[in-house]
């Protein structure tokens, strides 16, 4: 870094640290602060920088050439050094080509046709949930968004049903960070692997007799490029599998858990809803805006790059603050209101991503929270949050509650 650069960024009060209680609690008034006196921040700590307006962000992200997501999504495996033991490689942290060739197999499994044909499993999980709760008063999160998405997921994948709450078990361990601390733990590491084994070995199984499910389909999936036929690995289905546990089932978990919260603070918009369930999934769209389950996608820059004359040389850490970006008051007025009315702009939804790593289970996430949102209108038309129980995860990129206990409230 320059002395100059170094000058600017030192002389600056404002503090993002993405490992503390600040960030598990929802740093919007800290975006806010970095968005109006930061909008290109260097953390010396963690030695990342972070863009955190919605002009920047979104072209940001669309731009794989200038921000590579080749060394990892997370801060640690992008800070990992040069001789740590690699992760395997994910679709996730790779840049085209390679990233291309491995999306265009994958895509083949989640067409809009097979998505759809989801949609059955999908409501008896999530209603098979819901039965087993006593609506009186029931944690949203702990009794169900965290069990139905990594039901939907290992069950498209294959998992049997008595495999698929250990499979829950490792993911938590996998995600969970100390305050403080930048890596997964040690348990959560050894989480991964065991994750991992587990996946492999269960493809072994569906190679020698395959089944309805997407290891199958994974295993029988290839693409033509070139005359040259390419299909996936057991190690490429294994990582994928593994990967599909954090991308989608700890954000689906964390969009419902934070949707009753927002809900809550904004009762007139659940009240809306509940009048008109066609609202559902543009309320869907607004809670992703509101508070995006993935608050920041990590990059390295592959060359220098200058924002309002502060320069991020080739090499940085950068974080794309999506949390940040859509409620950036530039873009949208009045961003800390929760309104399921709201008109929508271009690329309003930066929270699945945008570009070449826009999200793949789009179209899943929004299926599965608007059902979900839909049987907990008819279940809990009216309720109020124990304030008291309520609870925040620590974790890496996600923002979200593990406890959001509720009371039903006469109507
Ligand atoms: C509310 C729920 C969800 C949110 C907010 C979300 C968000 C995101 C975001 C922001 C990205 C881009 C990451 C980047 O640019 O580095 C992404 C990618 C991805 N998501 Fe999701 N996601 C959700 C649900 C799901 C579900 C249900 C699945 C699958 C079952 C899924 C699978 C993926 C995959 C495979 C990628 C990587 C795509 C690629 O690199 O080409 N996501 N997601």
């Amino acid at each position: 870094m320059s002395a100059a650069t170094a000058r600017e960024v030192t002389e600056d009060a404002v503090e993002f640290d993405p490992f503390s209680q600040d960030f598990f609690d929802g740093a919007y008034d800290t975006y806010r602060r970095l968005r109006d006196e930061a909008p290109v921040y260097y953390n010396a700590k963690w030695d990342f920088w972070a863009l955190t307006r919605y002009a920047d962000v979104a072209p940001g992200t669309k731009d794989h050439e200038l921000f590579s997501s080749a060394k990892g999504a997370t801060l640690d495996t992008v800070k990992a050094h040069d001789d740590a033991i690699p992760a395997p490689k994910v679709i996730i942290s790779m840049d085209p080509p390679e990233h291309e060739k491995m999306r265009k197999l994958v895509s083949k499994v989640f067409t809009p046709r097979a998505i759809a044909a989801l949609e059955d499993m999908v409501r008896a999980k999530i209603y098979e949930c819901l039965e087993a709760v006593d609506p009186r008063s029931f944690d949203i999160v702990a009794d169900f968004s965290a069990l139905f998405p990594n039901e939907v997921i290992t069950t498209m994948l294959g998992v049997p049903k008595e495999d698929r709450d250990q499979i829950r078990h490792w993911l938590d361990l996998l995600l969970l960070r100390r305050p403080g601390e930048i890596a997964t733990t040690k348990e959560g590491y050894e989480a991964s692997m065991k994750t991992g084994i587990y996946y492999y070995n269960l493809i072994q199984k569906r190679r020698a007799q395959p089944q309805d499910d997407m290891i199958s389909r994974l295993i029988e999936t290839e693409i033509e490029r070139d005359g040259v036929v390419e299909e996936l690995t057991d190690v490429d289905i294994s990582g994928f599998a593994t990967m599909l546990g954090g991308a989608g089932a700890e954000t689906v978990t964390k969009l419902v858990g934070n949707a009753m919260v927002s809900f809550a603070d904004f009762p007139d918009q659940w009240r809306k809803l509940r009048e008109d369930r066609s609202k559902i999934p543009a309320a869907v769209e607004e809670l992703l805006r509101f508070e995006p389950p993935s608050q920041y996608q990590v990059r390295t820059a592959t060359r220098d790059v200058t924002y309002y004359g502060t320069t991020i040389p080739a090499g940085s850490a950068v974080l794309l603050v999506t949390g940040s970006a859509t409620r950036d008051e530039r873009m949208f007025e009045n961003p800390d209101v929760l309104d399921v009315d709201r008109e929508r702009k271009m690329g309003f939804n930066l929270a699945f991503g945008y570009g070449v790593h826009s999200c793949l289970g789009a179209a899943l996430a929004r299926m599965e929270s608007r059902i979900a949102l839909d049987a907990l209108l008819d279940l809990i038309p009216e309720y109020e949050v124990d304030r008291d129980g309520l609870r925040r995860v620590a974790m890496s990129n996600v923002c979200g509650w593990s406890n959001v206990p509720v009371r039903l409230r006469a109507g």
